[in-house]
Order: structure tokens, then C-alpha cells, then sequence
């Protein structure tokens, strides 16, 4: 069994965050999403990983898997020129795959428990593909099913008008080789791609034995905007162990599960768990309340923050009460006491600000 990772595309519903960085590199509790993707695989025992890079983020995807050294895995770069589709990056992938049978991984979404399970299902049951589903409140924005009562796939379709259910497709497929003889049957849709759900529909078509599975656990697919918050909240509640290797003065609390990593200091300040704080970074005067993840390098003074995601060396100063909040990197949040009531703001393109 080998593994496909697909970490191309141009993230634009994540901008600006991805006007700098990939969106599979965003970090979720200060590590890149596509870290816990490749933390799964490696569980699962696979070694053989091809990764599916864009013009775009591809240097910089590569930077962070460096051959994989880390997870003791081998992996392919397989550059694609444009985002054409999740089965147009099977069929690019194919000199990769060969005849073997492959786990198909978005690199952007995020399971609770790892496919280590799946895959065991797949060996025992070898069916032609195995997918995974999960109920969503707003199912137009996927891939959705619609199952018979027995649980078996009626049918398949990608971004529904009109929803025959709301079970989503969600990012994790378990594919025989059949799938190229289906991918090779299909046309691009709507929206200009090879779409794998229509190549899964085919494979069905085609007389296959195609099964899904109902997650129990969560699934985030953080390249939706509003879930990167929720996806942060998600994984510091589960993962995030207390371990204090920073520095913290006797004048600081730290109370709960919290994370501070070596170089980090507090000084005068609350911290409340989950939390997690990212090394080299200054804490002062200030209260950091649960569900937030403050990145490295970052300088925190006289502020109260609370459920917000805070990258990598951002400045934040005299901050009365930020929540639910997104800070990009190397971005100075201050404020200033002057006579006059104005806001001074230095935004780049598709930000949100409320004020
Ligand atoms: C893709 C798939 C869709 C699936 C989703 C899961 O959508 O096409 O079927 O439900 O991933 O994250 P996209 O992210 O390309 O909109």
C-alpha cells in the first residue's frame, strides 16, 4: 500500500493566510495541518508516500517534508501545473502508484483518528475502493452520498445543488487500481476538474464493489475558512499535554493543559489551558484564555486573548480583549492611547476586521 498526498492548489478560500503560505502549512495547535497527515500515514505503516505539489507552494511544501527524514518515510514530489482536479492527480501520479493499491489523503483535512483501522478494512475486505463519510450541516460545499438502508452507495455527486443527504465524501480514499480505468472514463465538470467523486461514481458504474464507512471521530477540512478556528480548538482540546519548558515567573499562573516551548517566557500573566505557546515567544502583563494557540517569535504585552489563533512572530500590545480572532504573521495589533478615537490599520487583501 502506498500513499498520496495532495498538497497543491491554490488555497483561496484561506486568503489572505495563503497568500504566504500553503494551505496544507497553516498551522492547527503550531503545527502545519499536512504534519498530522503524514503523521497518520506513518502510523498506519506505510512507507512510500508521493506528494502532489503546486507551482505555488511546491519549495516550500518540500522545505517543510524534506524528504521525509523526520517520519522515516521515502517520498516522490510529483508537481502539478495547475489544480485540475483530485483525479487528474491520480492519473498524474500513475508512473508513482503503478498497480499498487493507494490511500488518496487531502492534505488539508484532518482526522481524529488516523487510518491506521481503515486500511486494516481495506486488506481484509479488498474491495475496489473504500471511502469515508460524515454528516455536515452544509453538504452543497462537497462531495455528498446517498446510501440505501442497508448502508450500501446509491449514488455519488460532487457539490450538490440540491443534496440527496447530508453526508459528505470526506478527503481520505482507499483505492484498488481500478480507479485509473475509472478516472479514464471520466470528464472534467463543471468547475473545470477531473472530479474524484464522478471516478468513484464511475467505478460503481463500472459493476465495482465500493464501500463507505460513517466516521465516528471528528474531521475538519480546515481549507474552509471558518473551520481553521474550530479545527484549532478541536486539536488543542485533544492533543495538548501540560509541559512547561519556557520560562515563567513566580508573579505568572499557569493553570490547565498548556504547552510553553523552550525559549518562551511569561512574566506577570495568566495562562488557562488548552494552550499552546510557541517558542521564543514573550508573554507579559497579559491573560491567555483556552483554545489558543500562540505561534513562535511572538511578543504578547498588557493584552487579554481568548480562542484565537496568533502566527509566528505577530505583535499584539494593550490589547483589551481579542477573541475568536486570526493573526497572521509578522502582524502588529497596538493600540494606542491617543485623544482621538480613529482606527489606523495597515490591512492586507481579504481580511476581515471587526471593530
Ligand atoms: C474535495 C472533494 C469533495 C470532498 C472534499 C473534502 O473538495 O472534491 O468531494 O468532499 O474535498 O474535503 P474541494 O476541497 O476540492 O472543494
Amino acid at each position: 500500500m502506498k500513499a498520496l498526498i495532495l498538497s497543491g492548489g491554490k488555497g483561496t478560500r484561506l486568503r489572505p493566510l495563503t497568500y504566504t503560505t500553503a494551505k496544507q502549512l497553516v498551522p492547527v495547535a503550531n503545527k502545519p495541518i499536512l504534519g498530522y497527515v503524514i503523521d497518520h500515514i506513518r502510523d498506519a505503516g506505510i512507507k512510500e508516500v508521493g506528494v502532489i505539489i503546486s507551482p505555488e507552494t511546491g519549495e516550500e511544501v518540500k522545505r517543510y517534508i524534506d524528504a521525509g527524514k523526520r517520519w522515516g518515510i521515502r517520498v516522490t514530489f510529483i508537481p502539478q501545473s495547475e489544480p485540475l482536479g483530485l483525479a487528474h492527480a491520480v492519473i498524474i501520479s500513475r508512473d508513482f502508484l503503478k498497480d499498487d493499491s493507494f490511500i488518496m489523503y487531502l492534505g488539508d483535512n484532518l482526522l481524529s483518528h488516523g487510518v491506521s483501522d481503515s486500511i486494516k478494512k481495506f486488506r481484509k475486505e479488498s474491495p475496489q475502493a473504500l471511502i469515508f463519510l460524515k454528516e455536515v450541516d452544509n453538504p452543497k460545499q462537497f462531495g455528498v452520498a446517498k446510501l440505501d438502508r442497508k448502508g450500501n452507495i446509491l449514488h455519488l455527486v460532487e457539490k450538490p445543488k440540491r443534496p440527496p443527504s447530508n453526508l459528505a465524501l470526506v478527503g481520505v480514499y482507499i483505492f484498488s487500481r481500478e480507479i485509473h480505468a475509472a478516472i479514464s472514463r471520466i470528464k472534467p465538470s463543471f468547475r473545470g476538474e477531473l472530479e474524484i467523486t464522478d471516478a468513484i461514481q464511475e467505478l460503481i458504474n463500472m459493476g465495482h464493489d465500493v464501500r463507505s464507512e460513517i466516521l465516528d471521530g471528528w474531521w475538519l477540512d480546515t481549507g474552509k475558512k471558518d473551520d481553521l478556528l474550530q479545527a484549532n480548538t478541536v486539536v488543542l482540546d485533544e492533543y495538548i499535554k501540560r509541559n512547561v519548558k519556557g520560562s515563567v515567573d513566580c508573579n505568572s499562573q499557569i493553570t490547565g493543559r498548556v504547552t510553553i516551548e523552550r525559549g518562551a517566557s511569561v512574566r506577570c500573566s495568566t495562562i488557562r489551558g488548552p494552550v499552546i505557546i510557541g517558542k521564543g515567544t514573550e508573554i507579559a502583563n497579559s491573560f491567555i484564555g483556552p483554545f489558543t494557540s500562540i505561534g513562535d517569535g511572538v511578543t504578547v504585552r498588557n493584552s487579554v486573548i481568548e480562542h484565537s489563533v496568533v502566527l509566528n512572530n505577530a505583535f499584539l500590545s494593550g490589547i483589551e480583549r481579542l477573541e475568536d480572532s486570526l493573526v497572521g504573521k509578522n502582524t502588529r495589533v497596538i493600540r494606542k492611547d491617543t485623544h482621538h478615537k480613529a482606527l489606523r490599520l495597515m490591512v492586507g487583501d481579504d481580511s476581515t476586521i471587526e471593530v
